[in-house]
């Protein structure tokens, strides 16, 4: 993405706000200069009519195109002010000349429009980290399930030759036995982040009409929507069964004192709560089997068989981990992997939590770890990360017993847990 294509990302042009702003318009294009850096650069932002935006930058020293401010490779303090300066700019051009739309292209911005006018719902954004903090998900009113994913990816991850330009693609829930014909028209791809088996992708850059889109939209709504009125009896009251697996294997595990608060909070709030403790535990890595996708279990028999079952009974998944290289604990990451034989059971759990403990306490340290919970959540179409607590600047075994504030937030979280 370039600079200007970044800056106005999300956002369409406004042809009145644009001749106000000071942009001519001349061969159909918009243009607008402009100086910034006291005068240093110049820049002229072109916009076409459909919407191509191109920018260039005159350093008024030589009057020639200022190219390291394109280079990743320049990266001194002198190119990175000119950078970011050039980017306010843009920013301010954005704020006056555009109005902020949900989705990178047009079709995903009709598509959710024409969802919302059929259906009644908006898309929510579900995802903390930055670099999914625009997929969009459309729920059922009723029971929240997802039938619809906009999510903005690179052509490779839907084709082994594709390019790395970005395309914005929906995925839908499809009838398995349409699946194989569906996916050989252009634009309809085997899914992308979900069950290759239920759902597909299809991307929005025109290849399909609308009207075919929103037909594969219909029949992934009905395809998810909740017929049986018998519900859950648990889950209509507010108490859930929850299950807290702990994953550090330290004696005073400062993740495993935090846990303990949050589980009594939550047992505060009336809910059924177990916690298994990966200390002591034999779990073997999973060897890529699949036996397990045609019986339901695993092949080997340690701990990990016992916990598979508690995991697929609870309502509610809370994991806890220590940071271990800015990701989860191994520990963690190796009984996910070994909860392979839940992917294609009859799981009851709909909403996980992760609670995780670094001694760096930037913002940023869990991201890493949540990013990879969230890949195995993915895969488990009818369950979502709903919340997900960290306590940075705890270290040494123990400490976080005299954290006042942490425990005290760690209780509250408990109580809160759905
Ligand atoms: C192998 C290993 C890797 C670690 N990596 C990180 C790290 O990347 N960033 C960090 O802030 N802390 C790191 N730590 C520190 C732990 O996250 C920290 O001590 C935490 O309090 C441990 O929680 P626990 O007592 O529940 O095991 C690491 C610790 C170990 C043993």
């Amino acid at each position: 993405m370039s600079i200007e294509e970044k800056a106005f990302n999300r956002k369409r042009f406004v042809p009145d706000s644009m001749l106000a702003f000071g942009f001519e318009k001349t061969d159909g294009a918009f243009r607008y200069e402009g100086d910034f850096m006291n005068g240093d650069f110049s820049a002229a932002l072109t916009v076409s009519e459909k919407g191509e935006i191109t920018g260039s930058v005159i350093d008024k020293m030589n009057c020639e195109e200022y190219r390291p401010l394109r280079s990743d490779s320049f990266q001194g303090a002198y190119v990175n002010t000119v950078r970011a300066a050039y980017e306010e700019w843009l920013g301010k051009i954005a704020a006056e000349c555009c109005k902020d739309v949900l989705f990178s292209s047009d079709q995903a911005n009709r598509i959710a429009e024409r969802i919302a006018e059929t259906f009644g719902v908006g898309s929510d954004y579900p995802w903390e980290q930055s670099q999914y903090q625009s997929y969009g998900v459309f729920r059922h009113g009723d029971n929240s399930k997802w039938f619809a994913l906009i999510m903005n990816v690179k052509r490779q991850v839907l084709l082994k030759n594709g390019d790395g330009d970005a395309v914005d693609i929906i995925n839908l829930k499809a009838d398995p036995e349409r699946i194989s014909a569906l996916t050989e028209q252009a634009g309809v791809y085997p899914a992308y982040h979900m069950s290759r088996k239920y759902w597909i992708s299809v991307t929005l850059d025109g290849s399909l009409t609308d009207e075919e889109v929103m037909a594969l939209v219909k029949d992934s709504f009905n395809l998810t929507k909740n017929n049986k009125a018998k519900k859950n009896k648990r889950r209509n009251t507010k108490m859930s069964k929850v299950l807290v697996v702990t994953s550090s294997l330290r004696a005073k595990s400062n993740s495993d004192i935090l846990a303990e608060r949050l589980i009594a909070g939550a047992k505060d709030a009336g809910h059924e709560v177990e916690c298994v403790s990966l200390k002591g535990k034999t779990i073997k890595f999973c060897i890529g089997c699949f036996a397990c996708q045609k019986t339901k279990k695993c092949l080997q028999k340690d701990d990990a068989v016992e916990i598979a079952e508690k995991m697929k009974n609870a309502d509610t998944l809370v994991f806890v981990t220590p940071i271990y290289y800015y990701e989860m604990s191994g520990q963690m990451k190796t009984l996910l992997d070994r909860m392979n034989p839940l992917y294609s059971s009859d799981y009851s759990f709909r909403k996980v939590y992760m609670l995780s403990v670094a001694a760096d306490d930037a913002k940023t340290t869990p991201e890493k770890a949540v990013n990879g919970l969230q890949g195995w959540i993915d895969c488990f179409e009818k369950a979502r990360l709903c919340g997900s607590l960290f306590f940075g600047g705890i270290d040494g075994a123990g400490e976080a017993a005299n954290r006042k504030e942490a425990l005290d937030e760690a209780y509250e979280f408990g109580k809160a847990l759905a």
